[in-house]
């Protein structure tokens, strides 16, 4: 079976909705917009809405007409990111410095999609429950939601999400079980020293000698101090500092990520930041203050519930379409967080593009969402008749 007819049937409908929410990014917790058009879609459906729940989130109750049974939920985040746009679509960002260049746009549209399917073909057990989660991006969506009691509100029996993924073909569904998805974390480090004229460097403490020495210093954790048999990344990705061309400045700040998979490899990471932080304010005679958040957990697929998955997927794609060898990659995501909380599991959906996620010229495929959709919706079918 490829993707559902009938979902085929509204494609077009879901690539004008998910052009629309492109044309109108929003960053995490500010998703008003967006989950406003999603409760009025929803409601259009005859789904039940509950709003704010952790702030932006939205959740929809579908109950079906097969009598009581389990719930299972699925689940879309909705935020933006802080990129200024360089695709030229015609749908492209209309708000200066945010677009949907993780195509969460998608992901949204596409849990609309298995909503309105199985809104119109409700003749399961149980209900289906799904969420739309906000900020993604590192703010703490999943969890402002579970803190908002979502999983003693809508209790679930399993909940499953997913991504789209231009480095795996066009028709592919990537699901495997155990770890999938890196721990992060995520630091920022302000280099305090004292300013003083360009001229006249030994009135000062340059913060930016020391914050450069830093930066250099930090890769050493990695290269040095990581077991090469362990993942462990560290990325420092903003520096900012000074104001002109003949002033040393009084400060630097720089932030950055952590990534592993082991406990212990992020702990040698940050005890060595630490200790590197401390080395570095007292060999250039700065202050060197570090703050570490821990930001994700490591996202790991229970193992029965990736195999429904893969099922589902097979459903739509076919049985040579789905991989389900171990892939895990580096990035990080929060629906791992839903995952310590109910069974379940989370796939990659593969389209067309060349640029990677996160990219400022980054395009969705269209193409992906009755696939998204579909797989979704076969997924609730499957599950509420076992
Ligand atoms: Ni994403």
């Amino acid at each position: 079976m490829p993707v559902l007819p009938e979902i085929l049937a509204f494609a077009d409908d879901l690539t004008r909705i998910r052009r629309d929410l492109h044309a109108h990014p929003e960053i995490g917790f500010t998703e008003v917009r967006t989950s406003r058009i999603v409760a009025e879609a929803l409601e259009a459906y005859g789904v039940e809405v509950h709003r704010g729940i952790g702030g932006t989130g939205v959740v929809g109750l579908l109950r079906g007409e097969g009598g009581p049974g389990r719930a299972i939920g699925l689940r879309a985040d909705m935020d933006a990111l802080p990129i200024v746009e360089t695709t030229n679509l015609p749908f492209r960002s209309q708000t200066e410095g945010v677009s949907h260049a993780c195509g969460h746009d998608g992901h949204t549209t596409m849990l609309l999609g298995a909503a309105r399917y199985l809104a119109a073909n409700r003749s399961f057990p149980g209900t289906a429950v799904f969420i739309f989660q906000p900020a993604e991006e590192g703010l703490g969506g999943a969890r402002a939601m579970i803190g908002d009691g979502l999983f003693e509100r809508f209790p679930l029996d399993e909940v499953y999400g997913l991504h789209n993924d231009p480095q795996i073909a066009q028709g592919e569904i990537s699901v495997f079980p155990g770890p999938a998805m890196a721990a992060a974390d995520f630091f920022d480090i302000r280099v305090v020293g004292s300013g003083s004229h360009a001229a006249m460097p030994q009135m000062s403490r340059d913060p930016i000698v020391a914050a450069a020495a830093l930066v250099q210093a930090l890769q050493s954790i990695v290269a040095r101090n990581a077991n090469p048999f362990e993942s462990l990344v560290l990325s420092v990705t903003q520096v900012h500092a000074g104001s002109a061309y003949n002033v040393i400045p009084e400060d630097a700040t720089l932030t950055g990520t952590i990534r592993g998979f082991k406990p212990e490899m992020m702990e040698v990471a940050r005890r060595r930041m630490r200790e590197i932080c401390d080395g570095i304010a007292a060999a250039y005679a700065v202050e060197v203050r570090l703050e570490l958040r821990e930001t994700f957990d490591v996202l790991i697929n229970h193992e029965a519930e990736t195999g429904f998955m893969a099922e589902a997927a097979r459903d739509v794609v076919g049985e040579r379409s789905v991989i389900t060898e171990p892939r895990p990659m580096m990035g990080s995501e929060d629906f791992a967080d839903m995952l310590r909380k109910a069974p379940g599991a989370y796939a990659r959906v593969g389209h067309a593009g060349d640029l990677p996620l996160h990219h400022p010229g980054f395009i969705l495929d269209d193409a992906i969402l009755p696939v998204g959709a579909s797989l979704l919706a076969r997924l609730v079918e499957r599950r509420l008749a076992a």
